[in-house]
């Protein structure tokens, strides 16, 4: 199985790179609590995301990774600061963004391929022009021929690509994920990770990926963002230099382990991580 970009939604003259320009700008999120109270889930965060990068945060849990997540989604309100996607102001959801979260969040009243098209729905497009794309994705996450079926009559593996699929349906200028592969067996898992590589690469759209593994944002990464705990921040800001495709076999390589290192470094250093298990 393998991902890859259609042509369904692209002008012939279409650039290179699809993705999005995103620049956070002063950024911080305060929730308020039932009792009242207040939580600084996301401290202050300044960053530019090139057009067509990918991108992976990597941080401890309740550091306000997928907070920082639904404020690029438009999904919740920023308490300060801005988030400007091509240089306008997020309010609403971007219309050219897929979003897949960390649970599948499938409609269990609808179809595998009504699932996969919902956004497709959402925008008032053709359905019957994207049929073709749909059974496409379904065969590329091997998945050919469950079109028909439930969500409820799906593994939880099996749902969280679908909620793949759904996310890459119109091949979103701006890609979302939030832990995607954490449900995910081992080996499926990745081979999903190669099989994002290999769309990235042919679709270049921006990838903002949300871990809580290393070796996942190295691997699929041109940069990884380390956060701090509550409230959240960027900690490292961290370039991988590491030629593409990348393979599961060049993880042993001296680049990839000090890579990996020099992440682990700074978890070891807040206690996150012990030497024991890094
Ligand atoms: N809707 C909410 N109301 C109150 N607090 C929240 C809400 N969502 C998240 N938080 C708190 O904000 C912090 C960051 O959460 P989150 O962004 O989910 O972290 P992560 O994804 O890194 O685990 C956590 O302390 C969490 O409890
Ligand atoms: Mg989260």
């Amino acid at each position: 199985m393998t991902i890859q970009a259609s042509t369904v939604n692209r002008a012939a003259d279409s650039p290179k790179i699809h993705g999005v320009n995103v620049v956070f700008d002063g950024l911080s999120k305060t929730y308020e609590t039932r009792e009242g109270g207040e939580v600084l889930a996301l401290g202050r965060t300044d960053l530019t995301i090139s057009p067509g990068e990918f991108v992976a945060i990597v941080g401890p849990s309740g550091c306000g990774k997928s907070t920082l997540l639904s404020l690029t989604a438009g999904l919740a309100g920023v308490t300060a600061g801005r988030i400007t996607i091509d240089g306008e102001e997020v309010r609403r959801p971007h219309p050219t963004m897929g979003v897949v979260f960390q649970t599948d969040l499938l409609l269990y009243w609808r179809t595998i391929t009504d699932n996969i098209m919902l956004p497709v729905e959402i925008k008032g497009w053709d359905k019957r022009k994207y049929l073709p794309r749909v059974t496409q994705l379904l065969e590329q996450v091997g998945l050919a021929g469950f079109g028909g079926k439930y969500p409820n009559e799906l593994s939880g593996g099996m749902r969280q690509r679908v909620a793949i699929c759904r996310a890459l349906v119109q091949e979103p200028r701006l890609l979302l994920m939030d832990e995607p592969f954490g449900a995910l067996d081992a080996l499926t898992r990745e081979q999903m990770i190669a099989d994002l590589q290999d769309m990235w690469m042919s679709l270049r759209n921006t990838v903002l990926f949300i871990t809580h593994s290393i070796e996942e944002a190295v691997f699929l990464a041109d940069r990884v963002l380390v956060m701090s705990p509550r409230p959240g921040k960027i900690d490292l800001d961290l370039k991988i230099d590491i030629a593409r495709p990348r393979s599961w076999k060049s993880l042993g390589d001296q680049k990839f382990i000090n890579y990996m290192g020099e992440i682990r470094a700074i978890f070891e250093s807040r206690g996150i991580l012990s030497k024991a298990s890094a």
